[in-house]
């Protein structure tokens, strides 16, 4: 028996030109295509076609001259058509037209909702063994669109989304071949469609072509009974091909490839058949969420809609409600949808932590899992972030205590009636631990930006320039001085490089007249500091002259081998071998310190915790309680310092590198500041500046030790 003759829709180019922009393709090629060529381009492509199929065709329509591109006039598979919705008006009015060509022939029609774009064969091919429908999403489709096509086609759905905009419809970039073969431009999909390709389609099946061959479009070919026709294809690509059994037909179309298609976009494939599915599935997830706060002033909600695209989800604004005065708030009701359930819950924690909620129903009750191993989670389990959440737990919801960023949080119910929450870390999970897991009954609390501005009226700037340094100093010892008067609790968290820079003397000085209640840093601040309060050098360089001192370079280990004599820095402060600088002032004064150590640490010094694990329990406890973190050139412990800071306490980055400071300025740019300086200077600025504040605060900065 001989297979009934596979059916195309073509459309002549009478009024085929390029009038508008909407791909990159058809930039700078306004009325630049040639009605002569473009006729016999598509004749050309017309009579390959005749020779492998038969040709239908849709009368073109003088004002829609995109209407030769029949691929998306919509998708068919059997008797039934999902007909295109445009997403650009552009094309919008070539609906009507398909629309009654289909209803002619007598297909069942399915036209989607409005606003739901979806341009037809251009964005789902079939697998072409029928067993499910490739559908793509980012640009002209909508992922919305996809459970409608699983209904009405009853087929399998797999969405993917297409990522670099010169490959806007998924024909452009990806090609289902007999056999199983798939002819394909990887880079043009996301990491997780590519992942779901190479799931579907075995590694000795895809032919992932190169960057020059998709720009020629040479993935948006016909093929018809294992002979394919395309624009252009390398003979790289076509000997290829040409080993797995199929035969190449290339055919100019450099006219078509102005609008941005060539021979796939100009047909459309009649005659589809797919294999009764068992149950038709688009695996799109979607969710209801609300999100409320100064969404529009602060820029949340463009943030929330930026995290939805940009982790492969897509959305639907269902209700919009715009606070009328600059002091109310505005909320938002939005669908969020997603290819898998596991992209959905990462879209939708995310989502948490911008301040977003779910419905609240009785099903949003927390969702508890058990640790059946000691120090580690349950698979599923919630990632915590810097602001105070709370879980919904037996009809209430319960706060979290010990909040920090990237823990997971426990849930204690001894006696049923008094739950209590904490964040914990995976490494400190106890076998029988109930850890909250998913996304349901979680919320994160976000101060309305609005009142968070007012109370840190100064910080609002992000990371500052140079001229402005001198303005923020200002404002910071202003708030330093306010904590000190409260008793409140400032902690500095400094590197080598204050002692490199000579910020030392202005750091001690800071300690001496009761401005820092702990000190965090690693072995290196402390040996440095040590070794310029017995050598006045500092890694071998005399910092009051700027020059390396004779023998120096030994210097940093005879100051530690001495400390080891003694057993303690604050054993050798006691014996005054230690007589200035920070540690003397820390010893002096009764600041705790905790020194964290490295690699790379020479020593250590007897204080350094070389066991990084009880380092971090030592930073934490020494920033209980802290209003204001001060950051002193030293990346690694102040991004450990950060994960471990519940939101609300300021923090003030100070770096000569401006990508630290935009790393740790990035918490909310509301309670945390970054300024690009030299430390050294920083500290001395804002010594003054603490002095000109008033004398019953300071006395002046006593010169440096010299040997
Ligand atoms: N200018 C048309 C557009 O941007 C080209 C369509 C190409 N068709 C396709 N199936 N890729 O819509």
């Amino acid at each position: 028996m001989t297979p009934a003759p596979v059916r195309i829709l073509m459309c002549s180019p009478e009024h085929y030109d390029v009038n508008y922009v909407i791909n990159p393709w058809m930039e700078g090629n306004i009325h630049r295509s040639s009605q002569a060529r473009a006729q016999q381009q598509w004749q050309q492509l017309n009579t390959l076609l005749a020779a492998q199929a038969h040709i239908d065709l849709v009368n073109p329509v003088q004002g829609w001259p995109d209407m030769v591109f029949t691929a998306n006039a919509g998708l068919v598979l059997g008797n039934t058509v999902v007909l295109s919705r445009f997403y650009h008006p552009e094309r919008q009015g070539e609906q009507p037209h398909f629309k009654a060509w289909f209803e002619q022939q007598g297909y069942q029609v399915h036209e989607l909702p409005e606003d739901l774009a979806f341009e037809g064969a251009g964005d789902a091919l079939l697998d072409r063994a029928g067993r499910w429908l490739w559908a793509g999403y980012g640009f002209r489709s909508l992922l919305e669109a996809h459970p409608y096509l699983a209904r009405w086609l009853d087929i399998e759905v797999l969405s993917l989304r297409l990522i670099d905009k010169r490959f806007y419809h998924l024909d452009t970039c990806f090609c289902p071949l007999s056999d199983g073969y798939l002819l394909y431009y990887p880079p043009a999909f996301d990491t997780y469609s590519n992942r779901l390709i190479e799931l579907r389609v075995p590694a000795d099946k895809r032919i992932p072509v190169s960057e020059a061959d998709a720009t020629q479009f040479a993935c948006n070919a016909v093929e018809v009974n294992r002979t394919l026709v395309a624009n252009l294809i390398s003979s790289e690509l076509q000997a290829r091909l040409e080993a797995q059994g199929f035969r190449v037909l290339t055919t100019d179309l450099s006219e078509f490839l102005k609008a941005g298609g060539a021979a796939k976009c100009l047909t459309l494939r009649l005659t589809e058949t797919a294999l009764p599915a068992a149950e038709p599935v688009a695996g799109v997830s979607q969710r209801l969420i609300t999100l409320e706060g100064h969404l529009v002033d602060s820029n949340l909600l463009n943030e929330a809609l930026d995290t939805i695209v940009e982790q492969g989800g897509s959305f639907q604004i269902q209700r919009l409600n715009l606070g009328s005065h600059r002091q109310n708030t505005s909320n938002v009701q939005l669908q969020v949808s997603a290819p898998t359930e596991a992209t959905l819950a990462t879209i939708l924690s995310s989502l948490i932590d911008l301040g977003a909620r779910l419905p609240e129903d009785s099903r949003t009750q927390v969702l508890l899992e058990t640790v059946t191993q000691p120090g580690v989670a349950p698979e599923d389990f919630y990632v915590t972030t810097i602001y105070p959440t709370q879980i919904y737990h037996q009809g209430q919801w319960v706060s979290v205590s010990q909040q920090r960023m990237d823990g997971v949080i426990v849930l204690q119910d001894r006696d049923q009636t008094s739950p209590q929450a904490y964040c914990c870390l995976i490494r400190d999970l106890q076998v029988g631990d109930r850890v909250v897991c998913g996304v349901d009954g979680i919320r994160t609390l976000h101060k309305a930006t609005q009142e968070r501005s007012q109370e840190f009226s100064f910080m609002d700037s992000g990371v500052s320039s140079e001229r402005r340094v001198e303005l923020l100093v200002e404002q910071i010892a202003w708030e330093l001085r306010r904590i000190k008067d409260r008793g409140g609790k400032t902690v500095v968290v400094a590197g080598p490089v204050v002692i490199h820079t000579g910020g030392s003397p202005h750091l001690a000085t800071l300690i001496r007249e009761g401005y820092v209640q702990a000190l965090l840093g690693g072995n290196a601040i402390a040996v440095h500091d040590l070794e310029q309060a017995v050598y006045g050098t500092s890694l071998g360089v005399d910092l009051g002259r700027g020059r390396p001192v004779k023998g120096g370079h030994r210097h940093h280990l005879k100051t530690i081998n001495t400390i080891r004599h003694y057993g303690s820095i604050a054993a050798a402060v006691e014996a005054n071998f230690i007589q200035s600088g920070i540690f003397y002032e820390c010893i002096r004064h009764q600041v705790p310190f905790a020194l964290a150590g490295s690699i790379r640490d020479d020593g250590p010094l007897p204080e350094t915790q070389m066991d990084l694990v009880k380092a971090q329990q030592e930073y934490s406890q020494l920033i209980q309680g802290a209003d204001l973190i001060l950051m002193l050139s030293t990346m690694l412990h102040s991004i450990g310092v950060g994960n471990m800071t519940p939101s609300g306490v300021k923090l003030i980055c100070v770096d000569i590198n401006p990508a630290v400071v935009t790393k740790l300025a990035d918490r909310g740019s509301l309670e945390s500041m970054g300024i690009v300086t030299d430390v050294g200077l920083f500290l001395s600025l804002l010594v003054q500046q603490l002095q000109r504040l008033g004398r019953p605060y300071l006395k002046p900065v006593p010169p440096l030790p010299v040997q």
